[in-house]
């Protein structure tokens, strides 16, 4: 096999060696960056004074050739094409000839890999960022419509406090949007052009590297070249992004597989969102949100394999950092598949809500009745007991705490008057919750408009 290092070697590289080593399986992704980012490091050896207007434009219309080639699905990759900056410099002197080899003056494949991953992931993040606010717009949806409907709350999966059901969906829109600021900012991050780093040590060829980066649309440069060559943060903050994104939309999907069960049936997924049964017909099963809820496993797992790949690596490029591109692909294809789907699943969600109000018991309310003896002057610690005793009442007779009668409040404590069973109303419980991020009709309105103003920005 013929080589990029040809030089030094007297022999061929072992045939296993060889596609171990290559990584053109995947990172043919790349082409168009990777090309994007060639033409601009023509231009940029050119504004130095290292390539003279007309090769520069040889270069350019070639690579302008190739990435044509790219778009097409015409090209056509060489065995000898061990990742994607060979194959388009291979492809190059294809087409325009020796001068093709004077590309690379200067650079290596170690600025050039770390320049198209950067390129490649602010594009995608873009287009992330996109189908994440569609997420957040079909919940904002949802809960609008349903801005009425009244639910049990749940702490540690017991009935807790009465909600409201577009409290409970808009609490993932504010993952969501915490979400997107995440993205946002460590964006700020991907868009600094390591390009003029070299292989490790800088650029010998005196090129304007803040020109050069303006060229391709980053916000600045790296400040070490050593550090600018192997630096992956960008690619862990995204993994960990995507991995803490996940799992905000792995509890959403458990919420509603558990609510779509036959024994909740808060909601109905749509039928385009669920599969049946081979075997059982009358199976209707929330395939789409249980796969939401795997593949936050994978999201998380491609950031433990990539953390554990960088974390012994010594100072500046080494070919583990090849290991790099996998999970990203991986993650990136994930989202772009899982993000819709969610869209999709929250906007035809079907919300039953005569179950929940069904749903609704007394015990609810049972803090409520602890929040009427405390304005009766009653410490809370106190009125939390004489409640507990009233709950302990009404399950030995059998009886909500409505139905207890009078006398049994009355022999508990003289501080419970007959205004008691006023406090026993789950509308009024709500209702009470009357501040920023409460579930007051008000509070849920005011927070809607907040989220409503984030998606018109
Ligand atoms: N395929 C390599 C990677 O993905 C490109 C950089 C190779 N650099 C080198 N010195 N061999 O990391």
């Amino acid at each position: 096999m013929k080589t990029l290092w040809g030089g030094r070697y007297r022999g061929v590289t072992d045939e296993l060696m060889w596609a171990f080593n290559a990584s053109i399986a995947y990172d043919r992704r790349l082409a168009q960056v990777d090309i994007r980012g060639s033409m601009a490091y023509a231009r940029a050896l050119e504004r130095a004074g290292v390539l003279p207007h007309e090769e520069v434009r040889a270069i350019t219309d070639g690579l302008q050739l190739v990435a044509d080639e790219f778009d097409r699905g015409e090209f056509r990759f060489a065995p000898t094409d061990e990742d994607i900056h060979t194959a388009v410099e291979r492809r190059l002197g294809e087409m325009i000839g020796p001068v093709a080899g004077k590309l690379h003056t200067g650079r290596s494949r170690n600025d050039q890999i770390a320049t198209d991953i950067r390129l490649f992931l602010m594009d995608e993040l873009a287009a992330l960022g996109d189908a994440l606010r569609h997420a957040q717009s079909s919940i904002v949806a949802q809960a609008e419509r349903h801005l009425h409907v009244l639910m049990p709350g749940y702490t540690h999966l017991q009935p807790a406090q009465p909600v409201r059901f577009s409290h409970w969906l808009l609490s993932y829109f504010w993952m969501l949007e915490r979400d997107y600021q995440r993205m946002a900012d460590l964006l700020r991050r991907v868009a600094v052009c390591p390009l003029g780093a070299g292989p490790l040590a800088g650029n010998a060829y005196g090129i304007d590297r803040e020109a050069l980066a303006r060229d391709l649309g980053f916000n600045g440069v790296t400040e070490n070249s050593m550090d600018a060559v192997s630096d992956r943060d960008m690619l862990l903050e995204t993994l960990s992004w995507a991995a803490i994104l996940g799992t905000h939309l792995s509890r959403l999907a458990e919420d509603l597989i558990l609510w779509s069960t036959a024994e909740f049936g808060f909601v109905l997924l749509d039928e385009r969102y669920t599969t049946g049964s081979s075997i059982m017909p009358q199976k209707r099963n929330p395939d789409s949100m249980e796969l939401v809820r795997g593949k936050s496993g994978r999201l998380t797992g491609n950031l433990m394999r990539l953390l554990t790949v960088v974390k012994g690596i010594p100072s500046t490029y080494d070919k583990d950092l090849q290991e790099d591109k996998e999970p990203l692909f991986d993650t990136l294809d994930t989202l772009e598949m899982l993000l819709p789907i969610v869209a999709g699943v929250v906007e035809t969600l079907q919300v039953n809500e005569d179950k929940m109000r069904a749903a609704l018991v007394e015990g609810l309310l049972a803090t409520d009745l602890a929040d009427y003896l405390v304005r009766r002057g009653v410490p809370f610690r106190e009125a939390h007991g004489l409640v507990g005793q009233a709950v302990l009442q009404s399950e030995e007779r059998g009886v909500p705490l409505s139905k207890l009668p009078y006398e049994v409040y009355q022999a508990i404590s003289p501080a419970y008057g007959p205004d008691l069973y006023a406090a026993l109303d789950y509308e009024a419980s709500v209702e009470a919750r009357n501040m920023r991020g409460g579930t007051a009709l008000e509070a849920v309105r005011e927070q809607l408009e907040r989220a409503q103003a984030i998606l018109a920005k």
